[in-house]
């Protein structure tokens, strides 16, 4: 930020020996300590050995005031800065004249992997499955944003014993109309009805399971042909999920995508010594650094998550040559997580390699298991969605379409308004609450906005010239608008949607405070035009946010 410059260059001035590359200028605690702060002259003082008031005091004496009103040291040498208005009229100026209110491109040829959603294919995604695809999404979109060259991957999880279950279920199990029109609820029943008699005691359905699977793995044409398949339908079942939640991947590698390589990988290992033999398996060892023992092919010659992580990962360097790859997973992942990015570190894996773990789901308070099979489809629950939009929209003559989007707008920001580590109850009230920090009041505030921008007869906003602010809530909420590309930034830095979410409320709470406070269209004309200047900003910075959090934004409720 440029206060940040001109505050540093103070610091330099008074200081030429010292380094300030850490010197940060941020947003005062309280407006009444002005409108930003810094409190870098305590660490400068403590440096050179001198009070810090009056390190602070030599500072402000090398400061160009230039942009400020008032400069004040404050305690043991905080410095308070409140800014000029017409420094404050340029910013906003600089920024609304940004492509994408002011998102740095930070990222510009940096290249990232995002592994998220993975859901395992054969079986129909459950609520469990949308924090991976919500927040994997947002955080896709944020590093978009700020210009990386982003490859979103979808982990199928499409090889492994369920498929010799699959197999052996399809061809017995299902009826000739069952296996004609064959879809992924089928599927999801003949995996139920053959694992059940895989538990048989005689264990002969099981062995000729196994059979089916290990045809599969030689590459028997039939049993490639029906492996094929299922995946296909899976896919297409997931595409309509992901259609409807607005979510795009640039590829579908599933687990078996690697799988040729995973021999490969555990020869590396025991020739590089990490690997060794324990109980007939291939283990690595991790006590030392208290990550346990990691198998890397079990003792029936089978291999693993694990394994195959690792074998994936090499791919993906090789291929894509990313700077960095994100893997979005439930917080229960998270050893494994840890034990593989060790691993491949040994291997000679430099990309830098993130886990963004995320808590649990519950639902009206009550816990989701497979178990007691409380678990609600993800088709239904943005179908109850948007039966539930439709009751709050139809009577300002919403259409489905619009219950879509605040449904769906409701489902994603419950989740996308928590840190991705919290453990979240979902609940209907909550989410579609037309007040409070829900999707709706949100996307509700944007279309009062554009309906307010599009009552001013006559007046067209990108026309207007000067942004002019002087009430102290035109000054708060100008102040945060000018934040957003910072809180964009954090929420990538941080790998947390929640911080732009949080930003996003905040605004809004600040726009409605400024809005009751400030008559608009009764204004006379050069406060209204000022006015709806920053009204437009406002608008702007929402949408842009909202997307980001794959909110959509409908300019008319
Ligand atoms: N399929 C896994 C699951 O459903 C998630 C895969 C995540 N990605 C990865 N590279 N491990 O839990």
């Amino acid at each position: 930020m440029e206060l940040t410059a001109i505050v540093k260059a103070a610091f330099e001035k008074a200081f030429p020996e010292g380094d300030f590359s850490g010197v940060r200028v941020v947003p005062a605690t309280d407006p009444k300590f002005g409108d930003y702060q810094c409190n870098d002259a305590l660490k400068c003082a403590k440096q050179f050995k001198m009070n810090p008031r009056q390190a602070a005091q030599k500072v402000v004496e090398n400061l160009d005031t230039a942009c400020f009103e008032k400069v004040e040291i404050a305690g043991p040498g905080f410095l308070n800065l409140t800014v000029s208005p017409a420094w404050l009229n340029g910013q906003l100026a600089t920024l609304s004249a940004q492509p994408k209110c002011g998102i740095p491109q930070s990222g510009a040829g940096k290249k990232i992997v995002i592994d998220y959603s993975s859901p395992n294919a054969a079986k129909q995604m459950h609520i469990g499955h949308i924090r991976s695809t919500v927040i994997g999404n947002a955080i896709d979109r944020i590093f978009r944003a700020l210009g990386y060259d982003v490859i979103a991957d979808n982990h199928l999880g499409d090889w492994g014993t369920q498929f010799g279950i699959l197999i052996k279920g399809y061809r017995e199990l299902l009826s000739q109309e069952e296996r004609d029109n064959l879809s992924v609820p089928y599927l999801e029943k003949c995996y139920v009805l053959s694992a059940a008699k895989a538990k048989e005691e005689d264990g002969v359905w099981k062995e000729a399971c196994k059979q089916e699977l290990v045809k599969l793995q030689q590459g028997d044409p039939e049993n490639l042909a029906l492996w094929k398949k299922f995946i296909d339908i899976s896919i297409n079942e997931f595409n309509r999920m992901y259609d409807k939640l607005g979510v795009k991947f640039d590829t579908y590698r599933g687990e078996s995508y690697y799988n040729d390589t995973m021999p490969g990988i555990v020869a590396r290992l025991q020739e590089m010594g990490l690997a060794v033999e324990s109980e007939g398996a291939q283990v690595v060892n991790l006590e030392e650094e208290k990550l346990g023992v990691a198998i890397v092919r079990k003792s029936d010659g089978g291999y693993n998550y694990t394994t195959s992580d690792l074998a994936c990962v090499e791919m993906r360097v090789k291929e894509y040559d990313p700077e960095r790859i994100i893997y979005v997973t439930d917080a229960r992942q998270q050893l494994h997580f840890k034990q593989w990015f060790n691993i491949a570190g040994k291997m000679g894996v430099t990309a830098k390699l993130v886990h963004v773990p995320f808590g649990l789901m519950s639902f009206q308070g009550k816990a989701i298991s497979t178990r007691e099979g409380n678990l609600i489809k993800l088709d239904e629950l943005l179908a109850e969605a948007q039966r539930r939009s439709f009751e709050i929209v139809k009577d300002r003559g919403g259409d489905e379409t619009l219950a879509a989007q605040i449904g769906i707008g409701a489902v994603k920001y419950t989740d996308l308004s928590h840190d991705p580590i919290t453990d979240i109850d979902f609940s209907w009230d909550k989410a579609l609450a037309l007040e409070g920090n829900s999707g709706p009041y949100l996307q509700y505030a944007y279309a009062r906005v554009c309906s307010l921008l599009e009552k001013v007869e006559g007046v067209n906003v990108d026309e207007l010239k000067a942004f002019d602010v002087v009430t102290p809530q035109e000054k708060r909420l100008a102040l945060q608008l000018l934040e957003f590309p910072g809180a964009v930034v954090r929420a990538a830095e941080a790998y947390k949607p929640s911080v732009l979410a949080d930003y996003l409320f905040q605004t809004a709470q600040l726009y409605s405070s400024f809005y009751q406070n400030s008559p608009i269209l009764k204004s006379e004309e050069t406060v209204r035009n000022a006015r709806l200047k920053l009204c437009s900003l406002f608008g702007e910075v929402l949408k842009t946010g909202l997307n980001l959090l794959g909110i959509e934004t409908p300019r008319h409720i």
